[in-house]
C-alpha cells in the first residue's frame, strides 16, 4: 500500500474529476484558468455549485467556503435578496442595459456616500483593477504630476504601473526603510516608469521618500489594511495623510478588499481618516463585476464631459477640447443589473454586519484556542470580516517582510488537510466570512481544524 507522506498526497485521491477537468481545460485556456489567481499547485479544485456558505466541487464534495469569491460575496452564495433584485431589475425595467443615464446610478451613489463621507462624487468601473487605474489617472491630471508611490506587499490589480513589489523576494527587495521596485510580471521593467515603493508601517521610510520626491509625485496609493488583514499603525496612517496634504499629493485608499468588510465604511471609518480618493469593488457588486472611484469632487470633475468636448464628439466642440478632459468610459459602467445586486447587498449588510463580525470573532477565537490547547504556533490576524491564519510563534505582523518569516509550508499542509475535511480556501489565502456563515459552519470548521491540528502535531499526516 502506498505510504501517504502529507496531506497533499491524498488530494489526488479525492479530487479526480477536478484533475481531469483541469487537464482538459489546459488544452483551451492558458494554464487551464481564466485568471492567474485561480491557479494553485498541484491543480485547483473545480466547483460546480454554491449555496449560502457552501461550495460543491465536481467530485460532489461540499465545502464551507471561506474564499467567498476573494471576499466579494458578503452575503454568501445565491442570497435570495440578490437573486430577486437581479430578476426584478431585468423584468421590471425590461432591459439589462440602457446605455443611457438611469436612476439606479444615483440611488447607488447615495448608498455609497452614506457610508463613505469622504466621497463627494464617484465614477463606476467594471472591476477593482479599473478603479485603481482610473484613480491614478485622475490624480495625475489633477496634480499635473506623473509619478505614483505604492507600498511593498500591496496589490492594486493586474496592470503594468502597479505590478511591482507585491510579493518580492527579500534578496531583491532592498532595505526595509527604502524598498526597491521589483517587477512582478513579464511585461514590467525597472525603466524609470516604475512607482516609488513605500515601506508599510515605517514612518521614517515614508517621510524620506515623500520629502525627496514630492515634486513629481501625483499620488500615494495604499491598501489601508494590507491584504485586508494587517492594520496600519494609527500614527503611520496619520503621518501619511499629513505628508500628502502638505505636499499636494493625492492620497488614494484602495478599499476594494476592505470596503464593507473592515467596517461598513471601510478602513477609513476605522482610522477616522478621509483620503482624497477611494476605490471600491468586490462586495459592492454582490458577486457581479464592478468597481468605483469616489472622492473629492474637484478631482472627480476632471473627468466631467460637461466641461468641454470628448473624444467621440464630431464637429462642433464645447468650450474645451478633448485633451482638457480626462477621458474615461466603458459600455458597462453603471450596469443596472449589477447596481441592483450591489444595492441589495449594501442594504442587507446594514442589517447583517454585526452578526458577521460576531461569527468571525467566534471562528478566530475557536481556532486560536484549539491551537493553544494542542500546542501549535498558530494564530489569526485580521480586521472586520477578513482574517488570515498565521503559522508562527510569538507573531507580530506589521508588514510584508514579517510575513516572510512565517511558516507557509505548514500553513499549506494545514490548508490541504482542511480541504480534505471540507473547509475551502485557496491554499495560503485569507478567510472572508459572510452573512451566510453561522454556528453550524463554525462548529463544522472547528471540528475540521481539531482533526487537522492533531494530525499535523503528531506528524501523522493524512491517510
Ligand atoms: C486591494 C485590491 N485592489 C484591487 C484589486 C483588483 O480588483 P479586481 O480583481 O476586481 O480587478 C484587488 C483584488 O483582489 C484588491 O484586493
Amino acid at each position: 500500500m502506498k505510504k501517504i507522506e502529507s496531506s497533499l498526497d491524498c488530494y489526488g485521491l479525492e479530487t479526480e474529476r477536478s484533475l481531469n477537468y483541469m487537464n482538459e481545460a489546459k488544452k483551451h485556456l492558458p494554464g487551464g484558468v481564466a485568471a492567474n489567481i485561480k491557479h494553485f499547485e498541484p491543480y485547483p479544485i473545480v466547483m460546480k455549485e454554491g449555496r449560502g456558505a457552501w461550495l460543491k466541487d465536481v467530485d460532489n464534495h461540499w465545502y464551507v467556503d471561506y474564499l467567498m469569491g476573494y471576499g466579494a460575496l458578503a452575503l454568501g452564495h445565491a442570497h435570495p435578496k440578490i437573486r430577486h433584485a437581479v430578476a426584478d431589475q431585468i423584468f421590471c425595467d425590461g432591459t439589462c442595459l440602457f446605455g443611457t443615464p438611469h436612476q439606479l446610478e444615483v440611488e447607488f451613489a447615495k448608498a455609497i456616500k452614506k457610508h463613505y463621507p469622504s466621497i463627494q462624487k464617484l465614477r463606476y468601473t467594471n472591476s477593482g483593477t479599473e478603479a485603481t487605474q482610473l484613480a491614478i489617472r485622475l490624480a495625475q491630471v489633477f496634480t499635473g504630476k506623473n509619478k505614483v508611490a505604492k507600498c511593498e506587499g500591496h496589490y492594486h490589480g493586474g496592470y503594468k504601473e502597479m505590478l511591482y513589489s507585491i510579493n518580492p523576494s527579500l534578496d531583491e527587495a532592498g532595505e526595509i526603510d527604502l524598498p526597491l521596485p521589483v517587477p512582478e510580471s513579464a511585461d514590467v521593467k525597472v525603466d524609470g516608469n516604475e512607482p516609488y515603493i513605500l515601506p508599510f508601517n515605517h514612518i521614517e521610510g515614508i517621510e524620506h521618500l515623500i520629502m525627496t520626491h514630492h515634486s513629481d509625485l501625483a499620488a500615494v496609493i495604499i491598501e489601508p489594511i494590507q491584504a485586508g488583514y494587517i492594520m496600519a499603525d494609527q500614527t503611520y496612517i496619520d503621518r501619511l495623510r499629513q505628508l500628502t496634504l502638505t505636499y499636494g499629493i493625492v492620497l488614494i485608499f484602495d478599499e476594494v478588499k476592505t470596503g464593507f468588510r473592515s467596517a461598513l465604511g471601510g478602513a477609513q471609518e476605522k482610522y477616522e481618516i478621509e483620503p482624497d480618493l477611494t476605490t471600491l469593488g468586490k462586495v459592492i457588486g454582490g458577486g457581479f463585476p464592478i468597481g468605483l472611484v469616489g472622492g473629492k469632487k474637484d478631482i472627480l470633475d476632471v473627468s466631467s464631459p460637461s466641461r468641454g468636448a470628448d473624444v467621440f464628439e464630431a464637429g462642433e466642440k464645447g468650450q474645451g477640447s478633448a485633451k482638457d478632459i480626462l477621458f474615461h468610459s466603458g459600455t458597462y459602467n453603471g450596469h443596472p443589473t449589477i447596481l441592483a445586486a450591489g444595492l441589495a447587498t449594501i442594504n442587507e449588510m446594514e442589517q447583517a454586519y454585526a452578526k458577521v463580525l460576531d461569527i468571525t470573532t467566534s471562528l478566530r477565537e475557536g481556532i486560536e484556542t484549539l491551537a493553544k490547547n494542542i500546542g501549535l504556533p498558530v494564530t489569526t490576524y485580521g480586521a472586520g470580516s477578513i482574517f488570515n491564519v498565521i503559522w508562527k510563534k510569538d507573531c507580530k505582523l506589521k508588514h510584508y517582510r514579517d510575513l516572510q518569516k512565517t511558516n507557509t509550508k505548514m500553513r499549506k499542509e494545514l490548508d490541504f488537510a482542511l480541504l480534505q475535511a471540507g473547509v475551502y480556501t485557496k491554499p495560503l489565502n485569507r478567510y472572508s466570512l459572510s452573512a451566510a456563515h453561522g454556528k453550524e459552519e463554525v462548529d463544522f470548521t472547528l471540528q475540521a481544524y481539531e482533526k487537522a491540528f492533531h494530525q499535523l502535531k503528531g506528524g501523522a499526516r493524512f491517510s
